[in-house]
This record gives structure tokens, sequence and C-alpha cells, in this order.
């Protein structure tokens, strides 16, 4: 079991959060007026906020869902990209909107992209919390631009704890 001494700082409050989450549901549901989505959460960070999110979201949905691993359940480098749970593969001409917890490098998002894209779907879009500056792919819609560091809380985790905290935090190193 992991200790339970780590240090966290708060980054972003559950108030702070929730706005954020209220001005992105609009900016979205602008972009999609009329059109009925499909949303694909990237399992399992993205469902604190995916669940915020859609409550928000005055939008005609079918809720889906992927899993991608990176062999990545504390703070160590990236590793090798696997599903746990494949992208559904009905998504052919309708309005797809991928939702994640952060982008970091962005591997994560650009595979789950690849795969729907082949799908030729009628569009496809991402939606992020957290957008890491320096990534290598931009979201189309994100919350917050944070540094480095990492982060828990809100659905993050480190080592599968911290996914319950209503609000999110750095580790502290
Ligand atoms: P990427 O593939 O490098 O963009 O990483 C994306 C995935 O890594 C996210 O879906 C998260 O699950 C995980 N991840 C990256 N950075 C953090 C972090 O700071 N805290 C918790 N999870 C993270
Ligand atoms: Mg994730």
């Amino acid at each position: 079991m992991a200790q339970r001494s780590q240090t966290l700082r708060t980054l972003l409050s559950a108030d702070q959060i929730s706005a954020r989450v209220g001005e992105l549901a609009d900016q979205v549901a602008d972009v999609y007026a009329g059109q009925e989505i499909a949303l694909v959460p990237i399992l399992l960070g993205s469902v604190i906020f995916v669940a915020d999110l859609i409550r928000r979201l005055p939008l005609d949905m079918a809720i889906h869902m992927c899993g991608l691993s990176s062999y990545r359940g504390r703070a160590t480098r990236p590793g090798e990209l696997s599903w746990t749970l494949p992208p559904p593969d009905d998504l052919a001409g309708r309005h797809v909107l991928v939702v994640d917890d952060i982008l970091d490098t962005g591997a994560t998002l650009e595979r789950v992209v690849r795969a729907i894209g082949g799908q030729q779907p009628a569009s496809l879009r991402s939606c992020v919390l957290l957008a890491r500056r320096g990534a290598r792919v931009e979201p189309d819609f994100f919350g917050f631009r944070i540094g480095d560091g990492f982060v828990v809380g809100y659905g993050l985790d480190y080592g599968d704890r911290f996914r319950n905290l209503p609000y999110i935090a750095v580790i502290e190193p």
C-alpha cells in the first residue's frame, strides 16, 4: 500500500473548477448548437470531470467510453499505451467529442483521435480539463493551462489514490 505521507498543495479549488466547467460547457454548447454529440470519455481519470460537464451541457448526447493505460499508476515516465477498453466502432457520421482529464504529452489523446478518426466521424474534437504547457497536440477545448508538477484530485490519481478529492492539488516533490 502506498504511503500516506505525500504533501499536497491546492492548485485549483472546487469553486474554481466548478466555475470553469460551466464556462467550458457554454463554449462546447455554442459549437454544437442544434447537433447531437457522441461523447467519448477516456477512463478512468475523466469520470468526475465528464459527470460535471454533461450536466451543464444542454445538448442531445450519447455517452460512450474508452480506456487507455499507459502503465503509469504512479508519477513515473509514460510507458507504452494499451487499450483497457477500445473505443466504440459505430462513430461514423457522428459528432464525436473525446474527453480527458489532462493532456500531458498528448500521446493518449493522439492515440484515441487516430482510432476514432479512422471511422470517418462527421466531426472529431477534444475537451480536456487540464492542458500541460508544451504538449505536442492542442485540445479543441480546455479548462486550465498548467505547468509541470504531478496533479491529483477531481478524478486524477497517484497510484490509484486521491481521485475523490473535490479539488486539484500538486504533489510536492
Ligand atoms: P499523455 O498521454 O502524456 O497526454 O497523458 C495523459 C494521461 O496520463 C492522462 O489521461 C492521465 O491519466 C495521466 N496523467 C498525466 N499527467 C498526470 C498527472 O499530473 N496526474 C495524474 N495523471 C496524469
Ligand atoms: Mg487518463
